[in-house]
């Protein structure tokens, strides 16, 4: 391995996805036959094959379709056990709701923080095999404050991007008694956790919170310095995403059940709608309206959602296929929304494009296109994976 800092050459890539349309074909600005040089984690310099600067060490994409690394702007790594006999029974038939969430906060805080470490390290080396090199993830599995905290601690160990999401559903403990989990959200656990997180997120459900507490609950995340998600119209055609656009959330996740007014909204705001099929494949549900947000010039992004109830998957593979496949997304849209529109879903600049300036964060695909993510599903496809300018793995 090269000391920190230092150069990596991409060597013959056959097609380079910048995510830029300026700099190349079509939606994706697509360079051919180039090489790629990251310097000190950030891409340098691209140009015609076999005319790069020296580098201290060289990668060969031998011809292959080379990508940005895939962003999941939406996960739930931080977890105990799993919930396969809920996922059987559904199979079989059973409708998913939120009631499940609580079997994994139970196991969650009787886990030791060790476990919790291993289990979302372990999720998170998944995911960066799959071409993952940006993960968000939150907490939301606690809903104490001395659980919720040290689920952000987990996070903060795994992910880049940490998200506070002590309003998951109302805690047990205080069932019929929201008003006085809500004031156990925004005073003590918000005071507790807001240091160790980026993000607050809400679960705007039946089930979960209704808009009024969800605001107060978002409104404090802001008044302690945290940016916005919203959990919007998972289940039902709620006042999530309306929501979210009011609060200036950077993003609405799942956006499931919408209606004419919830798209106008999206289009009319810098929130990103962002798309979790592998919850609707996991829970034999109807997808998200891709086409009539893409149509209407929302920013769409594609997230995994991996959590044991509703999407156990850390696939970005799985997903753009799903994308593809059930929500009429075209191969380029689905990897500008897993790539650039998770990057604008986080609000970050130097990931989800690959172009001078850019983190070094890239994919070389055993394909000779992007399109083959969703042509050939189910196949390992990711040939090597590099963060800021080091090959992983
Ligand atoms: O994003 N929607 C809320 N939270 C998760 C599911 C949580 C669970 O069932 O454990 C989701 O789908
Ligand atoms: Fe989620």
């Amino acid at each position: 391995m090269r000391p920190p800092g230092g150069s990596l050459l991409v060597r013959s890539i056959g097609l380079l996805v910048t995510n830029r349309p300026e700099l190349g074909e079509g939606a994706l600005g697509v360079l051919r036959d180039v090489d790629l040089v990251v310097q000190d984690g950030t891409v340098a310099w691209i140009g015609g094959a076999r005319t790069s600067p020296a580098a201290d060490e060289m990668l060969d994409a031998a011809g292959r379709c080379v990508v940005p690394g895939f962003v999941d702007s939406h996960t739930h790594l931080v977890f105990a056990g799993d919930r396969v006999e809920e996922f059987t029974a559904r199979m079989a038939g059973t409708r998913y709701d939120t009631g499940g969430i609580s079997a994994t906060v139970a196991a969650t805080r009787s886990a030791p923080q060790g476990l919790l470490m291993e289990s979302a390290a372990k999720l998170a080396r998944e995911a960066e095999a799959q071409g993952t090199t940006t993960l968000e993830t939150k907490s939301g599995y606690g809903l104490t404050v001395a659980d919720e905290s040290r689920c952000l601690e987990v996070a903060g160990t795994v992910a880049e991007e940490v998200t506070f999401l002590g309003a998951h559903v109302v805690a047990p403990e205080y069932r019929g008694n929201e008003q006085d989990y809500v004031a156990l959200v925004t005073g003590p656990m918000l005071e507790a956790c807001a240091p160790k997180a980026r993000w607050c997120d809400v679960f705007c459900e039946e089930g979960a919170f209704g808009p009024d507490a969800a605001r107060e609950i978002l409104q404090a995340g802001l008044d302690h310095g945290l940016g916005l998600r919203v959990h919007a119209n998972q289940l039902s055609c709620g006042q999530g995403v309306q929501l979210a656009v009011e609060m200036g959330a950077a993003s609405a996740d799942h956006c499931t059940h919408l209606d004419g007014a919830d798209v106008d909204a999206l289009a009319e705001s810098d929130t990103v709608a962002t798309l979790l099929p592998g919850a609707e494949f996991s829970t034999r549900s109807p997808y998200p309206d891709a086409r009539r947000l893409l149509d209407s010039g929302v920013t769409v992004a594609l997230a995994t959602d991996c959590n044991p109830g509703t999407s156990y998957t850390t696939s970005m593979p799985f997903v753009i296929a799903l994308a593809v496949r059930e929500m009429h997304m075209t191969p380029d849209e689905a990897l500008f929304a897993a790539t650039a529109g998770g990057a604008r879903a986080l609000r970050r600049e130097e990931i989800g494009t690959l172009t001078p300036g850019s983190r070094g964060d890239l994919v070389v695909l055993d394909a000779p296109t992007a399109a083959h993510l969703a042509y050939r599903p189910g196949v390992a496809l990711v040939a090597a994976v590099v963060r800021a300018g080091r090959v992983l793995g």
